[in-house]
């Protein structure tokens, strides 16, 4: 099995401690690798550290929704230095969250679409955190149509009619575990939809376990219960799909399909 654990957050403060284990618990699962997401400067730092230190941890830094109205143009210039070691590989996550709301709306916006230009301007993917906010997403995406870098929709949550807008501007869509959550017909209905070449798997741990660990601390392990579920929603191998999501992840990250790490990033 080689399963690629495309979003978690190892750097989160319930790792603490705990990240050898989690590995340890990632390799007997089959999962060989992971990429751990920035929320803020604080902890992208904290991330880049991980990569440095273990081999099968890649990263992206960025800021998140949730930390907007933080966001100072300097950071992007730390984003740019952290981007040139070879582990880290996009800008994420940024986005909207007006589930939340815990940064203005006009703040949030403003913060993506500095973050998502700087990623065009590198040569790296985005990775969007979106929730019950795929019609602005779409917005300004539509703006910026022209000038858009490769992307990842993480943990995706909206309906097929967005899966079709965001696929149809060249975007991957990854899936997290409310996939395999009993009320999650209309997920599974987006992971069904989506093209084979353009799916990627996650956990977004430590939230969000999948069943039967629901209401558990998830970790990377655990995305093989997610890729089970798909790979039984779309009637295939689990096998298949596993070599499949982790050769789009690759795509996407332009990492090498090798197993061989470079531990000095
Ligand atoms: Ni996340």
């Amino acid at each position: 099995m080689n399963l690629f654990d495309s979003h978690c957050h190892l750097e989160d403060e319930r790792f603490l401690g705990g990240v050898d284990e989690a590995l340890a618990a990632m390799e007997a699962a089959g999962v060989r690798r992971c990429i751990l997401a920035g929320s803020e400067m604080e902890s992208s730092e904290a991330i880049v550290a991980l990569t440095k230190k273990y081999p099968q941890v890649y990263g992206v830094v960025g800021v998140h929704p949730h930390e907007a109205k933080a966001f100072e143009d300097g950071n992007l210039k730390r984003m740019a230095e952290w981007l040139s070691l070879d582990k880290i590989v996009g800008v994420g996550e940024i986005g909207l969250d007006y589930f939340y709301d815990l940064s203005p709306r006009e703040t949030q916006k403003a913060v993506l679409v500095k973050q998502l230009l700087f990623a065009k301007e590198q040569g790296v993917p985005a990775v969007f955190h979106v929730r019950d906010a795929h019609g602005d997403m779409l917005d300004v995406l539509r703006a910026h149509r022209s000038e858009l870098p490769d992307g990842v929709l993480h943990c995706y949550s909206g309906s097929v009619e967005s899966a079709k807008q965001y696929l149809d501007m060249g975007f991957y869509l990854s899936f997290a575990g409310p996939v395999t959550f009993k009320n999650a017909a209309k997920l599974a209905e987006a992971a069904i939809y989506c093209p084979l070449d353009r799916l990627l798997v996650e956990t977004d741990s430590p939230y969000l376990a999948p069943v039967p660990m629901r209401g558990k601390r998830n970790e990377p392990a655990f995305v093989r219960l997610v890729a089970e579920k798909i790979a039984e929603l779309r009637g295939m191998d689990l096998e298949e799909l596993a070599r499949i999501a982790t050769e789009n992840t690759c795509r996407l990250y332009r990492i090498s399909q090798e197993k061989e790490y470079d531990t000095n990033a």
